[in-house]
């Protein structure tokens, strides 16, 4: 398929501001050029338009959600257009609220489609607030929360389906802060989350195939990688760094093992903060692994 960027140059979701710049961190370790190595036909859609961050503290548990909403309309249209022509859009974000426009929209072609949904969430973080728990009002903190119809109505009712998705459609790897409130919530969802003791304890390569498990020819996979994810030795150029992240060689596993289900439909790419990084490392770091994502191996793979 055609491989459609689409960049979302914003922070307003996150409390360290930085994140905006991430979609050109991405196009200046030459994302475009590592994809069409890969064989795609990439086209780069630019950035979409959306209001300045306005530094204004939480309101009724949010920050800043007028202007969330109106980047995430943004998005929503923008993937759905995407996926309307055939494309695999792959988002750029961004802070990870972005996540709601991008799979509420994923959702709604699903839905329209007849196809099952899987999303995986590799992330530091659940992203499981909602404003009655969360410590910060930051609504980077709160996407799954939203797409599974706990949040403000203008955020959970962008698909034209609510909630947007189930929680069981949801898988999530690399977990290791997760707020009170959110802990709480998440166990009482019954969200399917493998954190970094369970990688520690079964692998990588045993987690990767356990939160695939199930995917059928007719699944649309979403892959929403936060940044975070990673070990923020290797990629410090994020908001939210917490210590003991996944490795280089996990990272690449998994991505390869993703590749390799071939049901790959859509990315985001999230939470890059260049303002925080070392020599665009961070990003140039996300290229390798998307390079591996989308297929990337080292010698010619026997057929699966
Ligand atoms: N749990 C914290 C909060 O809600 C941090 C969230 C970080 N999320 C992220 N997408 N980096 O404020
Ligand atoms: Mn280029
Ligand atoms: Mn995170
Ligand atoms: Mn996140």
């Amino acid at each position: 398929p055609v491989i459609e960027l689409i960049g979302a140059p914003t922070d307003v979701g996150a409390g360290v501001r930085g994140t905006s710049m991430g979609p050109a961190a991405l196009r200046v370790a030459d994302l475009d050029t590592a994809l069409r190595l890969l064989g795609f036909h990439v086209v780069d859609c630019g950035d979409l338009v959306g209001p300045l961050n306005p530094r204004q503290p939480a309101a009724n548990g949010y920050r800043h959600l007028g202007e969330v909403h109106a980047w995430n309309t943004a998005l929503f249209n923008a993937v759905l257009g995407s996926l309307s022509r055939n494309a695999l859009p792959v988002v750029l974000g961004g802070d990870h609220s972005l996540a709601i426009g991008s799979i509420s929209a994923v959702a709604q072609d699903c839905r329209r489609r007849g196809k099952r949904l899987r999303v995986l969430w590799l992330d530091a973080h659940t992203d499981f607030n909602t404003s009655a728990m969360t410590p910060s009002g930051n609504i980077h903190g709160m996407p799954v929360a939203c797409l599974c119809g706990h949040g403000p109505m203008e955020l959970i009712s962008l698909s034209d389906r609510q909630p947007a998705i189930l929680a069981t459609e949801v898988r999530q790897v690399g977990i290791r802060s997760v707020d009170e409130g959110e802990k709480q919530f998440v166990k009482q969802t019954g969200l399917t989350v493998y954190d970094m003791r369970y990688i520690d304890e079964v692998g990588m390569r045993a987690t990767v195939e356990r939160a695939l498990e199930g995917l059928d020819d007719d699944t649309h996979l979403h892959v929403s990688f936060d940044v975070d994810f990673l070990d923020p030795d290797i990629a410090p150029g994020v908001g939210t760094p917490v210590l003991g992240g996944v490795t280089y060689r996990e990272a690449q596993l998994c991505m390869e093992m993703i590749a390799d289900s071939g049901r790959l439909g859509s990315v985001d790419v999230v939470e890059i903060n260049p303002a925080r990084d070392v020599q665009n490392r961070t990003a140039l770091l996300a290229v390798d692994l998307l390079s591996s994502l989308f297929g990337k191996s080292t010698l010619v793979r026997p057929t699966l």
